[in-house]
């Protein structure tokens, strides 16, 4: 395992003590106050949200799918709710921590969890997926990594899947800014902890569109759409929200919706 990666598991699974709220972090749902119906609901309207943009921007019905990956699980709050449209849903995760919690939150037949710790997907074969997501999680990682994570994405996706993935496309903004949002910042103290372990998985990472989109396009996918979304805003909470401007705020969320060429 490498050292960036045992330090990622090792954060995620000490985030995994109050795993709902490393999740979605509502200050008011800190120390398990996430009530479970409520925290998995809001992985299903996000994937209702979701289908409900797919339609009209892809002009076409979304699923059933036949297998759906959900990259970076957590505790299964969409790998669940993509069971809903999915013959099988795989939910995958550095952490066995969440993994094993997500396991046991897990009531449907048809929904599986693995923990990974390695920076590729190779413990799925190529092209078994017909439809995979990721949400809120590859901001957390380090680009070398999350880009590898992405090359795997083409690779394991059928031909003519889909692939809708969130991932900030910038995190800079004036040192003056930066200092401002740091302050008003809930997860300061965490992240000034982290540092001083040198734990990773304390900031968010981007990747800009233009590296994205030709990463894919050299994969043989096209690209359907790029959105800016509201999943970096303080209060996002999983309430999706697809939004037409650039929002105000220097950690600027994009979501990519790829197809793998049908070949
Ligand atoms: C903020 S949580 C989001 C969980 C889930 N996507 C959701 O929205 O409910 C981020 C998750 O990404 C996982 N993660 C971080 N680095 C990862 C990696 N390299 N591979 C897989 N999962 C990773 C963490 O363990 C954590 O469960």
């Amino acid at each position: 395992m490498s050292s960036y990666i045992e330090n990622a598991r090792e954060f995620w699974d000490d985030q995994a003590g109050d795993a709902a709220w490393a999740v979605l972090s509502d200050p008011e749902k800190r120390d398990g106050k996430w009530d479970a119906e409520e925290f998995y609901s809001a992985g299903r309207s996000e994937i209702s949200t979701l289908f409900d943009f797919l339609e009209p921007t892809l002009g076409s019905r979304i699923g059933p799918f036949e297998r759906a990956l959900d990259f970076g699980c957590g505790i299964g709050r969409l790998t669940q709710a993509l069971g809903s449209h999915a013959k099988q849903s795989v939910g995958v995760d550095i952490s066995v921590e969440m993994v094993k919690q997500a396991r046991e939150m897990n009531s449907h037949e048809n929904v599986v969890f693995h923990d990974n710790a390695v920076d590729d997907l190779g413990l799925f074969d190529s092209e078994t997926f017909d439809f995979i997501y990721s949400s809120i999680t590859l901001q957390h990682i380090n680009p070398e990594a999350s880009v590898n994570y992405l090359r795997e994405f083409a690779r394991i996706s059928k031909p003519g899947g889909l692939i809708v993935f969130q991932l900030p496309s910038q995190t800079h903004q004036s040192r003056f800014g930066r200092a401002k949002q740091l302050m008003k910042n809930r997860l300061l103290v965490n992240r000034l902890l982290c540092k001083l372990l040198k734990l990773d998985g304390h900031e968010l990472h981007a990747v800009s569109e233009k590296k994205v989109v030709r990463l894919f396009e050299s994969l043989d996918c096209a690209l359907h759409d790029v959105s800016y979304t509201n999943s970096t805003l303080p209060d996002f909470n999983g309430k999706l929200e697809i939004l037409s401007e650039k929002p105000d705020y220097h950690y600027v969320s994009r979501q990519y919706v790829f197809q793998k060429n049908p070949g």
